[in-house]
């Protein structure tokens, strides 16, 4: 069954690690993320973009793909159906739809319009268990088209957002979604430090999970941050292994080819980064 992620990040803030949130875009990716995590016996927050459930039909179809799946794979971890970077009209439709937690990116509003928002959709979210993340300072790089710059959040900002019933925050410290650019600065721990000096108990987010150091990662996960995303890794991982596999002409069957067997790589290639990072994350065994 889907859970909200507020418990499971409660916990993993206190317990100072963090719960890896994996973007899916197929049954594929959904099958090797809830595979290994529950290897693991960790959490797990499976993360949908508004891109990503367009591709999936929408978001009736995700929420009866991950629930089917979770049945017949007899998954018992807990596990948080997530919308990522949600606008308010997504966060709507998710909520009507069944997911168990949604972001709402009200960042690139005025901060009024940002507020009035965040505290509608958390009235809304609460009245039906779901759980809340919100972000202020915009995240760099590209994700479904929309680029930021990757800025430094204000930490009063955050704190007013955090006072609003939200569940989880975002806050931008210098990192981006997809590869880091080699004149990338790091992570801002002196933010990070900042911002959870603010906002005391409430779990931290870290977007842009892909390409962070591993020590970087840990540090922010001593500074509070609590929930790690990941996307463009999968990505990288996927396309890698089904690339070699096409390539070392392993789809010729003779007959076309399988594409169960096709994408068979790819979903192992995932399900092997997914573990890597749970352990990274200090998750395992924290279900
Ligand atoms: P990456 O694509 O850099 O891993 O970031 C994922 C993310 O933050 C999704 O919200």
């Amino acid at each position: 069954m889907l859970v909200s992620a507020t418990e499971m990040l409660k916990k993993a803030k206190e317990g100072h690690y963090a719960v890896g949130q994996f973007n899916i875009n197929n049954l594929e990716w959904t099958k090797a993320i809830l595979a290994a995590s529950q290897e693991l016996n960790s959490p797990v927050i499976l993360g949908v973009s508004e891109g990503a459930g367009k591709y999936m039909t929408g978001y009736h179809a995700v929420v009866g793909m991950v629930n089917g799946i979770m049945q017949d794979m007899g998954i018992t971890i807990p596990v948080a159906l997530h919308l990522d970077h949600g606008s308010y009209e997504g966060c709507l439709k998710c909520i009507e739809a069944g997911f168990s937690s949604v972001m709402f990116d009200g960042s690139h509003y005025p901060i009024a319009e940002n507020v009035e928002k965040t505290t509608e959709l958390v009235k809304l979210c609460h009245e039906k268990g779901i759980s809340i993340e919100a972000e202020v300072g915009s995240i760099g790089g590209e994700e479904d088209g929309v680029v930021g710059m990757g800025e430094c959040a204000d930490p009063n900002e955050c704190k007013m957002i955090a006072d609003l019933g939200i569940d989880f925050l975002a806050a931008g410290i210098g990192n981006i979604h997809g590869k880091y650019p080699a004149n990338w600065k790091g992570l801002s721990f002196e933010t990070l430090a900042a911002v959870q000096e603010k906002t005391g108990v409430m779990p931290l987010v870290l977007h842009g999970g892909t390409g962070i150091p591993d020590d970087m990662i840990k540090k922010a996960i001593t500074l509070g941050v609590a929930k790690i995303n990941v996307n463009t890794d999968c990505q990288l991982v996927f396309a890698a292994a089904t690339r070699e596999y096409i390539e070392a002409g392993k789809d010729q069957q003779g007959k076309g080819f399988d594409p169960r067997k096709l994408l068979a790589p790819g979903t192992e290639a995932i399900k092997k980064l997914v573990k890597e990072k749970t352990e990274l994350f200090g998750s395992v065994g924290k279900a």
